[in-house]
């Protein structure tokens, strides 16, 4: 066995990670192969304008790549030279068939499997980084292992990276977490993988289990992590109604050592590719078992989400008389956090639908995530997409900041006021702003939990 690595899939997962690994692990070659041609000639691009953004990726690309990191279209040849193969390929939310709209789409997933036993040429151990059902890993050894010339034993070491500071959490993760079967080749093959993250990462931080506690953990720590942004956006609308503070009683919430400060911040709700699909597809298992009130239980964490942004659009437009139709709404914001363009699952995307529902006319601008914005709301009719900030003030009505965007703060929010129409409205979905300070300006302020 040698201690090439592939990687099939090249996407926010599979580039980051692998960076990352043949940084880490200069004596070991990293190929990174995607079925799709142009987000390879991206990564390859000789001025490094690569097909994600995420803080620090670049530079660690640029130590990399050509030295022990490849990026290439020709699957076969990777996976005939590597004997360690990740899996990162999406696995979205299933749109049809039975399970639609809650199960995953496991369609780019077993055409992996395939191919991988297809361009075999020896013993591979198999890792899927991708989130995965519970229970995958077997369908996938299943197939792999069916009249097989070649073995192949497949682990699970789901990655819990968060976009947006995805090298630092890869530089130094809370925990790496890989599952394996639990007989001589099993627990051979975590070994392999352990000793892939053991070059930087502390031994004690890399904890092994059997698989399918792998796969389930990863659902569940994205359920936590989603149920906390719900719980507390739950009691954002009840401080509105009652004239508490939600930022007030989140600091002495987290105060608590059992509960603990972080993700414990109201907003617009959770977004990104992976909390929403974990979540239904969490509900999805439960249901398939039989756990009924489990699975209306998570399932609440998804609804609440999805009821913040409504919730948001009607607040707005009853401050604004009752009437958006016809009014300019600025959207200052539309990835779904800072520090990254990736607008899936957007909350901003769902308060655009909704105020151009009400014929509301949108400017939207955001650093990084304009042309993922452009191709998500192509359907719209009556929205601009503007870099500048205060071009996209310019004759508003109301300024809807969704994305706390660390350089919002800091514009000039004097000379954003006098090119808005009056009464200018500020609704600062994420509470980053100085309100007092708009307020002194002349704005009309909303924020959430307030
Ligand atoms: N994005 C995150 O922050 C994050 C975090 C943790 C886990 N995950 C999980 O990682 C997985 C991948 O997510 P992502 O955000 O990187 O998705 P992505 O869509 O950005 O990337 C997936 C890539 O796989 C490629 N692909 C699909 N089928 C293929 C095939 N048969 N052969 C070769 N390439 C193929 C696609 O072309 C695409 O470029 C998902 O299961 C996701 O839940 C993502």
């Amino acid at each position: 066995m040698n201690r090439n690595i592939v990687c099939i899939g090249a996407g926010y997962i599979g580039g980051p990670t692998m960076a990352v690994i043949a940084k880490m692990n200069p004596d070991r070659k990293v190929v990174v192969v995607d079925i799709n041609a142009s987000r390879i000639e991206a990564w390859n691009s000789p001025d490094f304008a690569l097909p994600i953004y995420e803080p620090g990726l670049v530079d660690v690309v640029k130590e990399v790549r050509g030295r022990n990191l490849f990026f290439s279209t020709d699957i076969a040849a990777a996976v005939r030279e590597c004997d360690i193969v990740f899996v990162g390929v999406n696995t979205p939310t299933k749109t049809f068939g039975r399970g639609a709209g809650m199960a995953s789409d496991l369609q780019y997933w077993e055409a992996t499997a395939r191919e991988i036993k297809g361009y075999a040429e020896g013993d591979k151990i198999v890792i899927e980084k991708s989130t995965l059902p519970v229970r995958t890993a077997a369908a996938m050894e299943a197939i792999l292992n069916d009249h097989a010339a070649h073995r192949f034993t497949v682990l699970s070491n789901p990655e819990f990276l968060a976009e947006g500071t995805a090298i630092r959490d890869l530089l130094e993760p809370d925990r790496v977490l890989i599952g394996g079967p639990q007989d001589e080749a099993g627990l051979a093959a975590i070994e392999e993988a352990v000793a892939i993250y053991a070059t930087w990462v502390p031994r004690e931080r890399i904890l092994t289990t059997n698989v399918w506690s792998a796969e389930l953990t990863k659902l569940a720590a994205n359920a936590f992590l989603a149920q906390r942004v719900s719980s507390i956006n739950a009691i954002a609308g009840l401080c509105e109604a009652t004239g508490a503070d939600v930022d007030e009683v989140a600091r002495v919430i987290g105060a608590d050592k059992r509960i603990g400060p972080k993700f414990l911040k109201a907003g617009p709700g959770f977004g990104g590719s992976c909390f929403k699909k974990d979540v239904l597809n969490l509900v999805y298992l439960c249901e398939s078992f039989g756990l009924h009130t489990a699975a209306e239980y998570w399932h609440g964490v998804v609804k609440m989400n999805e009821h913040q942004q409504e919730r948001i659009v009607s607040r707005l437009v009853r401050e604004m008389f009752n009437t958006v139709a016809n009014k300019r709404i600025a959207l200052f914001g539309f990835a779904f956090k800072s520090d990254t363009g990736d607008t899936r699952e957007t909350p901003a995307g769902a308060v655009a639908r909704l105020l151009a529902e009400e014929h509301a006319r949108l400017a939207i601008t955001d650093p990084k995530a304009l042309p993922n914005a452009r191709r998500d709301l192509a359907d719209l009719q009556d929205v601009v997409f503007e870099p500048d900030e205060y071009k996209a003030a310019e004759g508003a009505d109301a300024i809807v900041l969704m994305t706390d965007w660390r350089h919002y703060p800091a514009l000039d929010w004097r000379r954003l006021y006098d090119v808005m129409r009056k009464p200018a409205l500020v609704f600062d979905t994420r509470n980053c702003l100085d309100a007092a300070a708009l307020r002194a300006i002349g704005f009309r302020v909303l924020n959430i939990g307030k």
